[in-house]
């Protein structure tokens, strides 16, 4: 049996499938990843822009390099990929998917169980206060309207905790899961790098790079995210 059948399988017989996603799953849409040649890290030391000390002590460093990410979003939509993991689940065949990605594809492609573990770069917030704020206050750099804070958007930052509603629901599906497909992320941010290991149900990861980091999963299709969920849809009637 190849790779893509043994998925198949693997996706009709499990009664509690988990998709945990990472920058990988949105390249096809158009959105740079992180840590590969093209990535994001390549270029800038995550540090000095996606830390609260980066975003206390040099707003207009934190300022820029969220606004030139939130412009790569311009009008990028969801791939086949994300449709496919949406179709999936209205056909009960995926029943969470908790992702790593910040850019709402996944919603926007239908999804409605999402976990959004680092939070979203299209809501926003000020900083000391928490009180909601809007693109515009954040795009015309504007202070807080309540405190004169500073205005940020709703993603995790290096070093902040995970939404805590959003880790906990994780976990419970993570725990009941009889399969989780790991798809486009290098696994090497903790909390969310543990996640696959913390089922006991099958693993299956699908990734472009492989490495020996991931030999511990039960199936391993070195590929695109488009392209395999593409393969595997064709075989469900
Ligand atoms: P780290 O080890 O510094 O931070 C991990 C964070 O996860 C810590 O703040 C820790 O408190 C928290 N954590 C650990 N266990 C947890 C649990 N059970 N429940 C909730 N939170 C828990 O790792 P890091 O590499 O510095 O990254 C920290 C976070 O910032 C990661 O989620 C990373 O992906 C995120 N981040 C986001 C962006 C972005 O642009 N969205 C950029 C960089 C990092
Ligand atoms: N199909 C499959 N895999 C892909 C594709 C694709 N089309 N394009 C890229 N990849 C793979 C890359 O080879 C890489 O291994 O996706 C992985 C993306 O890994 P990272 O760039 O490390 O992104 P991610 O794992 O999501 O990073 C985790 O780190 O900086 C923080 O908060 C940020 O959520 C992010 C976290």
């Amino acid at each position: 049996m190849n790779k893509i059948d043994e998925l198949y399988h693997a996706l009709v017989e499990s009664n509690h499938t988990v998709v945990l996603t990472g920058a990988g799953m949105s390249v096809e849409s158009g959105i740079p990843d992180f840590r590969s040649k093209s990535g994001w890290w390549k270029n800038i030391d995550p540090l000095t822009v996606a830390t609260v000390d980066a975003l206390e002590e040099d707003y207009d460093l934190f300022h820029e390099f969220y606004s030139t990410r939130l412009q790569t979003l311009g009008d990028c939509r969801p791939h086949d990929g994300h449709r496919i993991l949406a179709k999936w689940e209205q056909k009960n065949l995926v029943h969470e998917v908790a992702t790593q990605n910040v850019d709402e594809l996944h919603m926007m492609a239908g999804s409605k169980q999402v976990d959004q573990l680092h939070g979203s770069i299209r809501t926003f917030r000020c900083h000391q206060c928490g009180s909601s704020a809007s693109f515009e206050q954040f795009k015309n750099k504007e202070s807080c309207s309540i405190c004169n804070g500073q205005i940020r958007p709703n993603v995790v930052l290096f070093g902040e905790m995970l939404p805590e509603d959003a880790w906990n629901s994780a976990l419970h599906h993570i725990e009941r899961a009889e399969l989780v497909i790991v798809i486009g992320t290098s696994l090497q941010v903790y909390p969310v790098s543990q996640l696959p290991q913390m089922t006991q149900g099958k693993t299956v990861y699908i990734n472009k790079e492989v490495n020996d980091h991931h030999s511990f999963f039960d199936l391993i299709i070195e590929g695109s995210a488009k392209e395999t969920l593409i393969a595997v849809d064709q075989l469900i009637r």
